[in-house]
């Protein structure tokens, strides 16, 4: 059973604006930050610009619509449907580095059961490893390409990159959750399995109330969802890069 998470005021007063110094502060201690209330008229990519400049996304929008979209059914891996989401990182597959943060704010939360993001700590995970199976996770390279979902819309790309990638004195996790690499291997079936379960163990739930931000740190954290039936839910997504 997944633990709840109890949000922090980390919006300065009426200023409308992040408490951003605290904000970093709850990134680097627990990989995520979820503030609420959010103040009225709250300007969420002005305010998450001062934490990252904002990704443009697969299709060039900055900010994503996340909700379920009668083209895309249950039977593909997709956040524009109702289904379970496996934890992930980000953006894995992608060319470059993954984004630094995603952020999530609600729109309008489902009535119903179940619609939960939920979040690991994968630096806790890797931590467990075995040294010689980090260092060959670090050592091999795999080949990724866009999810069906992606395909379907024209979107192509190759990138490869390890599964665990040292960036200066920091790590990038890159934990799959479906179809985009089709050259898994023991090595990375072991992987997967044991972050599974790890997550299954650790996760916490946030159920993102309208007015409220969830933003983590996705170098770090893994990230999930769970399913839900009430199709009004409707979330907005940015991704961000780390100032530099
Ligand atoms: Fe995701």
């Amino acid at each position: 059973m997944a633990e709840t998470v109890s949000p922090i005021d980390l919006t300065a007063g009426s200023t409308a604006e992040l408490d951003l110094p605290r904000v970093k502060e709850a990134l680097a201690r627990d990989g995520y930050a979820y503030v609420r209330p959010v103040p009225e008229g709250f300007d969420y990519v002005g305010q998450l610009s001062r934490l990252g400049a904002p990704i443009p996304q697969f299709d060039g929008v900055v900010v994503r619509e996340v909700r379920p979209e009668s083209s895309v059914d249950n039977s593909v891996y997709s956040a524009s449907n109702t289904r379970e989401l496996m934890p992930h990182t980000e953006w894995f597959e992608y060319p470059g580095n993954p984004p630094r943060y995603v952020a999530l704010w609600c729109v309008r939360q489902t009535e119903g059961p179940g619609g939960e993001t939920t979040l690991a700590d994968a630096y806790e995970f890797v931590d467990r490893l075995a040294p010689d199976e980090r260092r060959r996770l670090e050592a091999s390279v795999y080949p990724w390409t866009p999810s069906a979902v992606l395909q379907r819309l024209g979107i192509r790309f190759e990138a490869d990159h390890p599964l665990l990638e040292p960036v200066g004195d920091e790590l990038i996790v890159r934990f799959p959750c479906d179809d985009r690499c089709d050259s898994f291997d023991a090595l990375m079936d072991g992987y997967l399995a044991r972050g599974r379960q790890f997550f299954q163990d650790h996760e916490i739930a946030v159920r993102i109330e309208e007015r409220a931000l969830l933003v983590w740190d996705n170098w770090r954290m893994m990230h999930a969802r769970h399913a839900f039936t009430d199709r009004v839910r409707h979330l907005r997504r940015v991704l961000l890069a780390e100032h530099v």
